[in-house]
């Protein structure tokens, strides 16, 4: 039973209580609860007492109601129903509901979707629209280049024009990637694969120099329903971080292992529901983040590069989230990072069945 139950009889006191309905009003279970007054037990959800106190006076029960717990900052979806003996006569009422507080976090982050997908497509077309000029202004310096082969001036000028239009360019290209809405294209997907890609991708984009880098699989890691392309994309931008970070010296390790983690996406059964979860670990032993910009990391556009754009983490967020997963981070300054990302083995989440 994934839904919390309480039950009172006619004359005030409870009858039952399950686990779920403890957990959701942030009460610990006492021995003696059944049979005191309702009113007493509940005494820090007087909302919940004035609902089920109508219960017997109101001619239509709420069904399928919504109420806010305000010292908890909860919602709960719930449905109040008489309790009925053989005579016909009303021996208590029973409410049934649902903690809705994920639920309506994910709404509010939906609505945020909204908001920022507005802005995003006037990102996209300013960047589109960027993208054309600045592939002519580095293809026109290359062709300029060689008018003046023998102007050792022209060509260092010119040469850092093409430097410049390439940044350019490689924010551009980021700037779409952050801004455009992400549709997963869920499948069956290996994580050893997934990782072996994103090295071959880093390596491409960034001279390793003597870096070293390891991957080890844990056999306990499964398949999961995810989408392979913007997970390869999100270890790449890390392994990518780590590499600048170690600026050609040092190494990564890249660890993935099976475990559970509690389900808090508020369908927690009576016993404490886990989720099967798979963990990577992405550890480089380079300078670490310093403590005061830890915080600011995955915003857009922070970075503390001179070419940087401040985007990859932002993507790998993103990306994190389109999976409900999690991304956490270990540092200090002079003792590594380590970005560990958590992603459920099953995607989808469902509520009030
Ligand atoms: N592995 C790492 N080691 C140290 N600092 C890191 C690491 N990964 C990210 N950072 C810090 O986070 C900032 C933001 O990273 P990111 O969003 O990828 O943007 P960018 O790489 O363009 O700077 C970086 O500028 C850097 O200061
Ligand atoms: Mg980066």
């Amino acid at each position: 039973m994934r839904n919390g139950v309480l039950a009172v009889t006619r004359d005030g006191a409870v009858a039952f209580m399950n686990e779920v309905a403890y957990r959701t009003f942030g009460l610990t279970p006492r021995r003696d609860d059944l049979g005191r007054p309702f009113a007493e037990v509940l005494r820090d959800q007087p909302d919940v007492v004035r609902i089920l106190a109508s219960a017997f006076e109101v001619s239509h029960l709420p069904n399928r109601a919504e109420l806010r717990l305000k010292p908890l900052g909860k919602v709960i979806g719930y449905t109040l129903s008489l309790v009925v003996d053989e005579q016909g006569r009303t021996a208590g009422v029973a409410l049934f509901f649902k903690d809705l507080t994920r639920v309506e976090q994910l709404e509010e982050r939906e609505r945020l979707r909204d908001r920022l997908a507005a802005l995003g497509e006037m990102a996209a077309a300013i960047a589109h629209e960027v993208k054309n000029p600045l592939a002519g202004i580095e293809v026109m310096a290359g062709l300029l280049r060689r008018q003046v082969p023998d102007s050792p001036d022209a060509q260092s000028l010119l040469a850092d024009i093409i430097n410049e239009a390439k940044l350019a360019n490689r924010i551009v290209h980021e700037v779409l990637e952050f801004v455009r809405p992400i549709r997963l294209q869920v499948e069956r997907t290996s994580i050893a694969q997934v990782l072996h890609d994103a090295v071959v991708l880093a390596e491409n984009k960034m001279d390793r120099g003597d870096v070293s880098m390891r991957v080890t699989i844990a056999k306990n890691v499964p398949p999961i329903q995810a989408d392979p392309h913007q997970l390869c994309q999100l270890f790449t931008n890390l392994l990518i971080n780590a590499l600048e970070a170690l600026d050609g010296k040092g190494a990564i390790t890249i660890a993935a292992t099976g475990g559970v983690q509690d389900d808090d996406r508020g369908a927690a059964g009576e016993e404490h529901a886990t989720l099967p979860t798979v963990m990577i670990d992405i550890e480089d032993d380079g300078p670490g983040v310093a403590p005061e910009v830890k915080d600011k990391i995955f915003n857009p556009f922070f970075t503390t590069k001179p070419q940087g754009s401040g985007l990859g983490l932002a993507i790998v967020r993103k990306i994190v989230d389109a999976h409900d997963g999690r991304i956490d981070l270990k540092t200090a300054p002079g003792q590594g990072t380590r970005f560990r990302v958590t992603l459920p083995v099953a995607a989808g989440t469902e509520w009030f069945q």
